[in-house]
């Protein structure tokens, strides 16, 4: 694929010893912005592939604005992991078109089989999934038989078949807390700040995973607190991928969606974002009238730099969608004998999730501890 469109190499190192960031050389092959009038010849021509392919652009908000538009423009949907699960789930199309990370992928591939997934890029990850090997997360798994397995949807398809519940950062408190009220010890994996987050809010016997998020895991307090100072009117949102230092700071603290729900509801006209700056796009569209400031990465107590943005995220382009759309190329494949256990946790967060939209009592699907 990378041989028809412009790329450019970038470095994410970390070199120093003891530094925050657990994955030491992320990587990632960034599109070349295209010029003005190839960007409206690619929207044009995406446009009319996704109609003659039967397909829909599933976006996360992270991805380009560009990619987040089309997807909107064209009865697609730019959303959270945990929507884009079920919209890609439930729609018709036979071809769902993911523009995302590979989890995201991996997840519309599990819960729809008989689908084609593209993806523009299939070696766009995530730190949280490289930084949970199957082989070693089983073996951790096996080391506290007692315990309940709960997953971040940052996962790869075999971790997701170890586990007993998944969660997105929308939903993980929800249902960590209805299992801890069930008798439940949990095993969390792999993010350790979302992690312990959730052990602060709901009080839950937990053990965790040590991964973290290239991207929040690089927030820093100290500067923050200069920022505040600052912006002294603005409200504080953040991701709770981002470090306890930080989260303490928040006026808010939630995932993309809930930030979005925050930043709508929160009576303030300016407001200070922790979490990847994709997301200021639907923030600014969906609040003209209110001023997004993004959090600061880097300054005296930093280590590295993410600029806050996905460097995985930042692999999906217009030349990448229109080229996968063409050719069919980067088809998301996930071994079949994975498939049947690695949704069984998927499904439950999707029942789980629904329930709780419906109003219904949702804690009546987790089961007590000892029963299947
Ligand atoms: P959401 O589940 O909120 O979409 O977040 C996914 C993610 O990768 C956050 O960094
Ligand atoms: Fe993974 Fe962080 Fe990128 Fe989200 S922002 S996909 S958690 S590396």
């Amino acid at each position: 694929m990378s041989a028809v469109i412009p790329i450019k190499d970038v470095e994410y190192e970390h070199p120093l010893p003891g530094n925050a960031c657990d994955t030491r050389h992320a990587w990632a092959r960034v599109p070349v912005e295209p010029a003005p009038a190839e960007r409206t010849a690619l929207k044009d021509r995406i446009k009319r592939l996704l109609q003659e392919r039967d397909a829909v652009l599933v976006s996360h908000y992270y991805v380009h604005p560009d990619l987040q538009d089309l997807a909107e423009e064209t009865g697609g949907i730019v959303s959270d992991s945990l929507e884009m699960a079920r919209f890609g789930r439930d729609h018709a199309a036979r071809t769902l078109v993911v523009a995302g990370v590979k989890f995201m992928g991996e997840t519309a591939k599990i819960l729809s089989p008989e689908k084609r997934v593209l993806m523009p890029d299939l070696d766009a990850t995530c730190s949280l999934d490289l930084g949970c090997p199957a082989g070693e997360f089983d073996a951790f798994c096996n080391r506290h038989p007692d315990r309940t397995v709960v997953v971040y949807a940052n996962t790869s398809a075999a971790v997701k078949a170890r586990a007993d519940w998944l969660v997105t950062s929308s939903c993980a408190l929800d249902i960590v807390r209805a299992l801890s009220e069930k008798g439940h010890k949990i095993l969390w994996a792999p993010d350790k700040h979302l992690g312990a987050y959730i052990q602060r809010e709901t009080g839950a016997d937990m053990v965790s995973w040590n991964g973290s998020c290239i991207v929040h895991d690089e927030f820093k307090a100290f500067e923050l607190q200069d920022l505040m100072k600052q912006y002294p009117r603005a409200k504080v949102l953040v991701h709770p991928e981002s470090p306890a230092d930080v989260i303490a700071l928040a006026d808010a603290v939630g995932s993309t969606s809930g930030i979005l729900k925050a930043a709508r509801e929160l009576d303030a006209r300016e407001f200070i974002v922790a979490t990847d700056n994709g997301m200021m796009h639907k923030l600014r569209t969906l609040n003209p009238d209110k001023v997004f400031i993004e959090a600061p990465t880097a300054g005296n107590s930093a280590t590295c730099k993410s600029c806050a943005h996905c460097p995985w995220m930042a692999m999906n382009g217009l030349a990448g969608l229109a080229h996968v759309l063409e050719t069919g190329a980067n088809e998301v494949s996930v071994n079949p004998n994975l498939i049947d256990r690695a949704r069984l946790p998927i499904d439950r967060m999707l029942a789980f999730t629904a329930a709780l939209k419906n109003g219904q009592p949702a804690g009546a699907l987790v089961p007590n501890i000892g029963a299947a």
